[in-house]
């Protein structure tokens, strides 16, 4: 383990923002993990653990503390019960292990095709898209708890999965993921629910929804929604979709009769922000230097070129002060911002 010293952080994100690191290291095994842990401990440095940086907002300032880049790898699969179980190490590249998963005909997770980022990071938001979520196959999760310094294995009820969130976004969690455990299907169901999905089948009227099928058409429909990460700076959705009282929805459904909803469950209903910021604040087209919001998904901010953490941050408060003025719903971000 070799630790080195003010490292350029923005290469390191798909936003491609962000200062230097003070100290940076990258761990390969569990017990390089808890070491490096250890020393930050010791030395009363803050930590920050790091993907692939695909759901962060790093400060220009950088961070002044110790960043830690797990990169455990491996990837094994274990038959149990009629099912097939994948262990995979948090550093591994998401959508390697759902390409892969599909190759060997395991259903599951290729509605979370094309998404950027490490098996690690998936649970610690409950990645989803397309009608699928990550907690929905999460057998289980295996941590480095940095408090009581021990390995240990949390069930996915102990997770806390919620719509974007879990038990690892929790202000002071002591959780660093190390391996997920997936719960696969041999014979599973597709689910073509999404408007999206359904959509592309339709036009599609040749192609025959299969496993393969449905991670094209899911990639193809990303590819005309999100930017290019190889040109285009951006962490995907940068706001989650608020939750509503359904007499909220009902009285701006009044107002904007095309507003799309979806019942979240106790009488609340989860809207489209990306259509609020498009369609009730009219910001498709805001743009202030090199940062803006993406062309074709209004909730996808975006750094066009050389963009700081501090002008996507004024963007954003733009775009949520836009949001609570028409509609009076305060909007949250989905990325981690990190001051
Ligand atoms: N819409 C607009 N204008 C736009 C984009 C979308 O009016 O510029 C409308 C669409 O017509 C649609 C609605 O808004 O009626 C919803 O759009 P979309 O289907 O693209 O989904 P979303 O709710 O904006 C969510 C996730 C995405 C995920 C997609 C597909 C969140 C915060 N975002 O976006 O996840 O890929 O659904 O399932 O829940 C992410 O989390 O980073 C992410 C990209």
């Amino acid at each position: 383990m070799h630790i080195e010293k003010n490292v350029p952080l923005a290469p390191l994100t798909t936003f491609r923002i962000g200062g230097k690191a003070r100290y940076f290291c990258r761990v390969e095994t569990v017990q390089e993990l808890e070491k490096a842990a250890r020393l930050a401990q010791d030395e009363e440095m803050p930590v920050l653990f790091l993907g692939s940086g695909s759901n962060m907002l790093i400060s220009d300032k950088g961070f002044a503390g110790l960043v830690i880049k797990p990169e455990i790898f491996g990837i094994e699969f274990v038959e149990r019960g009629g099912r097939t179980e994948v262990i995979a190490g948090a550093g591994e590249n998401w959508d390697e292990l759902v390409s892969l998963c599909v190759a060997r005909g395991l259903y599951g997770l290729e509605n979370l095709s094309g998404i950027p980022g490490t098996v690690g990071a998936a649970p610690i938001q409950n990645i989803g898209a397309y009608g699928s979520e990550v907690k929905d196959v999460t057998a289980s999760v295996e941590v480095y708890d940095t408090k009581t310094r021990k390995q240990k294995t949390l069930s996915r009820l102990s997770c806390k999965f919620g719509y974007r969130d879990s038990i690892f976004k929790r202000e002071g969690s002591p959780y660093v993921i190390t391996n997920v455990r997936f719960s696969l299907a041999k014979e599973g169901e597709l689910n073509l629910s999404y408007r999206d999905m359904r959509e592309f089948f339709e036009r599609e009227k040749s192609l025959k929804p299969d496993l393969k099928s449905v991670r094209a058409a899911v990639l193809e429909i990303r590819s005309r929604k999100f930017p290019d990460l190889e040109i285009v700076g951006t962490a995907g959705s940068f706001f989650k979709n608020p939750i509503v009282a359904k007499s909220v929805y009902i009285s701006l459904k009044k107002k904007y009769p095309e507003l799309p909803g979806f019942p979240a469950g106790r009488g609340k209903m989860k809207l489209s922000l990306a259509w609020i910021i498009d369609h009730v604040c009219k910001l498709k087209d805001l743009r202030a230097g090199d940062s803006g919001v993406a062309p074709h998904q209004t909730l996808v901010i975006c750094n066009f070129g050389s963009a700081r953490a501090t002008e996507i941050k004024e963007l954003a408060d733009r775009i949520s002060k836009a949001v609570y003025e028409t509609t009076g719903i305060t909007i949250e971000p989905e990325v981690k911002i990190i001051p």
